[in-house]
C-alpha cells in the first residue's frame, strides 16, 4: 500500500494523519496541542519548541496506529507540512530559536504597517507585493523586533514562518514555501521570488530570508535523528507544502477557476482560485489577499476574518457554561449542547447582532483595533440568542469576504465549506441561508493536512499534478441547500450588522492598552 502523510500546524495544535494515496482515505490521525499566549492584549505568540514537541509525538502516535492497520512508515512515500501563516521565527547563526514566534493573530505591529506603507509608497507596494502592509502579515512583526527588541533582531539570520520552521526540524533544510511567502508581504506575488524593491525600501537584509521553494516538489527529505524520534523512516521526501487555507484548499479540490473555499478554523475564510495575480481595486486599499496558490502558476483571493471558530470558543469559555468543565464526566459535548441551544432561536436571532472582532478585523475593515461585542441586547435574550448571534456574526463575516471576492468578477459555481466549525450542520446551515449559496463538503475532513497529503503525493511521485491528486481522492459527498424562506430576516440582519461597524468605529476602534 502507497500512502502519504499529512501534517497541519495549527493555532491551537498540530495534526498528523495519514493517507491512503490511492484514494485519499484517512488510515489513522492524531492530534496534540500547545498553548498560545496573550502577553498584552492584541499579542498572541507561541513556542516554536512546543509545536516541535507535539509534532513529534503526533507523528509518532500516527504511525503507531497506521501500523496497527496494517500501514507502516515503509509505505509512506513522502510528508507535507500544512501550517499557520504569517508567523515570524527567529533564527540565530547556530539556528536556535531568539524569541517566541509572534503568530498571524497578533496585532501589535500597526506602527510598522503604517512606516512600510510610507518607506514604500502605498501603491509601489501593491505592485510590487500584491498586498498591503496588515498586522495579520510577517513583514510588519519583523519590523517591530527590529523597533524594539534591537539586540534580538541583531542576532537574527533567519527568517522562518511556522511550518517551515517544522521542516527545517525534520529535514535540515532552511526554506519557505510560496504559498506561505506570500503572505509575508515580502514575496513579489505575480512572479514568485523575493521583491528586492521592499527589502530595499525596509532596509531589511535579504540573507534574513532563506530560498523559495514550490509547493508540489521535495524539499528535503527525514534525517536520521528524526527518524529515530518518529519512527518515519531516514530519506522519506517532505514536499514544500503549504499554508493552512492553501492547503485546506487543495484536500478539498479547489483547485481549478470557479471553485471556492469556505473554512470556519480560528479564524474564517473565504478563498477563490484564481489563474492570475489579480488584485482587489473594489476599494482604496485591498481588502481581500492575493496570495500564490500551493498549484503551480496558480493564486488566490481570500478574505479573512481574524475571529471564527475563535469567537464560539471564546462564547465556550468565558459565559460560564458548566458543560466544558463536566464534559470528561458526562460525556456531554459542549459545542454540540450550544448548537442545541442555538438551533431553538430564529433565523436573525431576534435582533441580537455580534461582531466577531475579538482579535481586530481584516476583511472588509483592515482594523488592528477593531473590538467585538454584541448590540441589541434585551432582557427577553438569554445564552441561547448570545451563541446563535455568535454564528450568525461569523457568518455576515464571511458575507463580507465573499461579497467583495464577487465583485472582482471571478467566476464563483461552487462554494466548498471546511474546518471545524462547517462540520457543524447548524453553523453551516446559517452560512449558507446568509451568503445564499449551496454549500458542499467534500470527504476531505483533515482538511490542510490532507492538501499537505496531496502535495507530498506529487512530490513522491504517486501523483502527476496537484489537479490529479485532487481528481484521484476529493469527493464532494454532502449539500447544503440555503433555505429562502429565510433569506428576508437574514439580509435585514446583515443590513444592520454592516451599519455597525461604521456607527460604533469611533468607541470600539481604540488602540491597545
Ligand atoms: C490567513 C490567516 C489565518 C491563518 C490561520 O491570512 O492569517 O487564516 O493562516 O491559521
Amino acid at each position: 500500500m502507497q500512502t502519504l502523510l499529512g501534517i497541519d500546524l495549527g493555532t491551537t495544535g498540530v495534526k498528523a494523519a495519514l493517507f491512503a494515496a490511492e484514494d485519499g482515505r484517512v488510515i489513522a490521525d492524531a492530534f496534540f496541542e500547545y498553548p498560545l499566549f496573550h502577553p498584552h492584549p492584541g499579542w498572541a505568540e507561541q513556542n516554536p519548541a512546543d509545536w516541535w514537541e507535539a509534532t513529534v509525538a503526533a507523528i509518532r502516535l500516527c504511525l503507531q496506529q497506521g501500523t496497527k492497520q496494517g500501514a507502516t512508515a515503509e509505505d509512506v512515500r513522502g510528508l507535507g507540512i500544512s501550517g499557520q501563516m504569517h508567523g515570524v521565527v527567529l533564527l540565530d547563526a547556530n539556528q536556535q530559536v531568539l524569541r517566541p514566534c509572534i503568530i498571524w493573530a497578533d496585532q501589535r505591529s500597526d506602527e510598522q504597517c503604517r512606516w512600510i506603507t510610507e518607506k514604500v509608497g502605498a501603491s509601489k507596494l501593491i505592485e510590487y507585493v500584491s498586498n498591503p502592509a496588515l498586522t495579520g502579515f510577517s513583514a510588519p512583526k519583523l519590523l517591530w523586533v527590529r523597533d524594539n527588541e534591537p539586540e534580538i533582531f541583531a542576532r537574527a539570520q533567519t527568517m522562518l514562518l511556522p511550518k517551515d520552521y517544522i521542516r527545517y526540524r525534520l529535514t535540515g533544510v532552511l526554506a519557505m514555501e510560496i504559498s506561505d511567502a506570500a503572505g509575508t508581504c515580502l514575496l513579489d506575488v505575480k512572479h514568485g521570488s523575493w521583491s528586492q524593491e521592499v527589502l530595499a525600501a525596509l532596509e531589511l537584509d535579504p540573507g534574513l530570508l532563506p530560498p523559495v521553494v514550490p509547493a508540489d516538489a521535495a524539499s528535503g527529505s527525514i534525517t536520521q535523528e528524526v527518524a529515530t524520534l518518529t519512527g518515519l523512516h531516514a530519506g522519506t521526501p517532505v514536499a514544500g507544502g503549504g499554508a493552512d487555507n492553501a492547503c485546506g484548499a487543495v484536500g478539498n479540490g479547489v483547485v481549478e477557476p470557479g471553485l471556492v473555499l469556505v473554512s470556519v478554523g480560528t479564524s474564517g475564510i473565504v478563498l477563490a482560485h484564481a489563474d492570475s495575480p489579480q488584485v482587489d481595486t473594489s476599494g482604496p486599499v485591498p481588502r481581500v489577499h492575493t496570495f500564490n496558490h500551493a498549484v503551480p502558476h496558480a493564486w488566490y483571493l481570500m478574505g479573512v476574518t481574524q475571529g471564527a471558530g475563535l469567537s464560539l470558543r471564546w462564547l465556550r469559555d468565558n459565559i460560564g457554561l458548566p458543560e466544558r468543565a463536566l464534559e470528561r464526566w458526562t460525556g456531554i459535548d459542549s459545542y454540540e449542547t450550544l448548537s442545541k441551544e442555538a438551533e431553538g432561536v430564529p433565523a436573525g436571532s431576534e435582533g441580537l447582532i455580534f461582531l466577531p472582532y475579538l482579535q481586530g478585523e481584516r476583511t472588509p475593515h483592515l482594523d488592528a483595533y477593531a473590538r467585538g461585542g454584541w448590540i441589541g441586547l434585551t432582557a427577553s435574550h438569554d445564552r441561547r440568542h448570545l451563541v446563535r448571534s455568535v454564528l450568525e456574526g461569523v457568518a455576515f463575516s464571511l458575507k463580507d469576504c465573499y461579497g467583495i471576492i464577487r465583485e472582482q468578477g471571478l467566476q464563483l459555481n461552487q462554494v466548498r465549506a471546511t474546518g471545524g466549525g462547517a462540520r457543524s450542520p447548524l453553523w453551516r446551515q446559517i452560512i449558507a441561508d446568509v451568503l445564499e449559496v449551496e454549500l458542499v463538503v467534500t470527504n476531505s475532513a483533515e482538511g490542510p493536512a490532507f492538501g499537505a497529503a496531496l502535495l507530498a503525493g506529487v512530490a513522491g511521485g504517486v501523483y502527476n499534478s496537484v489537479q490529479e491528486a485532487c481528481a484521484q481522492t476529493v469527493r464532494v459527498t454532502q449539500r447544503t441547500e440555503p433555505n429562502s424562506q429565510l433569506a428576508p430576516a437574514y439580509q435585514q440582519a446583515y443590513a444592520v450588522y454592516q451599519a455597525l461597524y461604521p456607527a460604533l468605529k469611533p468607541i470600539i476602534s481604540r488602540p491597545l492598552s
